[in-house]
């Protein structure tokens, strides 16, 4: 903890998205944690459930999956900002994210798109508008993308597309930031114990405990990669060891593999 705490000292303020659960929560809690001091802001539509008395925290309600409330929260961000400028290095993190299971276009045409919304949208919507804030204070951008990025993830086909967009477009991003004093880390994680499986339809514990990981744990990968400079990181091992195996094979051969793993959730895990 003493390195991560050195390695975040120089940056004071945090913009989160999705911080009103699971990974995102989890990376507001760890980094006040750590570093006490640093003021966050979260976009998200539900406010933090867990106690925020003791952090520095501004909610901004918003659904990011509706083009036109990511543009009024960007001008509630861009206005705090101006109102109370960053004392040190400035952290955005775009981690809300959500999946949904089915066949395409199940369960429906308009919850896809919203996906790609949120997924992509928001994110890259975001990132550009806070660019030269990052630029001017220095900072970093940290994009939650998946495992599912690695590989076409029939069942799931639209979020493993929008996964595979922010780890491609992250890790090219950080290219060219190179010299800008800003840099990019596409954090990958896998199965993960949070909502987003009731979310996409599927029950919790769909997948076995022991392939899972907290959501703790995925952050503190993530924050120790960020202060190692790293540019991409895929936590646990075993998640690692998948994504290093499954990129070795032939696109179409990885999606029927993939096919395969993931259909057995369409007759015994759907609770729709
Ligand atoms: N859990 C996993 O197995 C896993 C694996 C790989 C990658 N990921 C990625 O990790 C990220 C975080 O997910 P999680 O696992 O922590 O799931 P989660 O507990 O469901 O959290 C998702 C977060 O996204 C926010 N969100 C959802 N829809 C939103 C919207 N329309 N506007 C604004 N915010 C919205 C939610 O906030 P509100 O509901 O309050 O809006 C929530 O805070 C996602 O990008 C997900 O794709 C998860």
């Amino acid at each position: 903890m003493a390195s991560l705490s050195e390695g975040l000292r120089s940056f004071s303020t945090v913009i989160v998205t999705g911080g009103s659960s699971g990974i995102g929560k989890s990376f507001i809690k760890l980094m006040q944690s750590v570093h006490p001091t640093l003021r966050f802001c979260n976009l998200s539509r539900r406010n933090p459930t867990f106690d925020t008395n003791n952090i520095r925290l501004r909610h901004i309600a918003t659904d990011l999956a509706q083009p036109a409330e990511i543009r009024r929260a960007v001008a509630e961000v861009l206005a705090w900002l101006k109102s109370d400028p960053p004392t040190g290095k400035v952290l955005l993190i775009n981690n809300s994210g959500f999946g949904g299971y089915g066949r395409f276009p199940d369960p429906e045409l308009g919850h896809q798109l919203e996906m790609i919304d949120l997924n992509v949208r928001a994110l890259v919507e975001l990132t550009g508008h806070l660019m030269p804030t990052l630029r001017q204070h220095g900072g970093a951008i940290i994009n939650v993308a998946s495992t599912a990025a690695f590989q076409p993830t029939p069942w799931m086909a639209v979020y493993g597309a929008t996964k595979a967009f922010v780890l491609h477009w992250s890790l090219a991003l950080n290219q060219e930031l190179k010299g800008t004093g800003v840099r990019a880390l596409a954090v990958c994680p896998g199965p993960t114990a949070t909502e987003f499986f009731k979310r996409a339809g599927l029950q919790q514990g769909s997948v076995s405990d022991h392939l899972s990981m907290s959501s703790d744990a995925v952050v503190l990968a993530s924050l120790e990669a960020l202060v190692a400079g790293r540019t991409q990181v895929v936590t646990g091992w075993k998640n690692w060891l998948g994504a290093v195996l499954i990129t070795k094979l032939p696109k179409p051969m990885a999606a029927w593999m993939a096919a395969k793993a993931l259909a057995h959730f369409r007759f015994k895990k759907v609770v729709r």
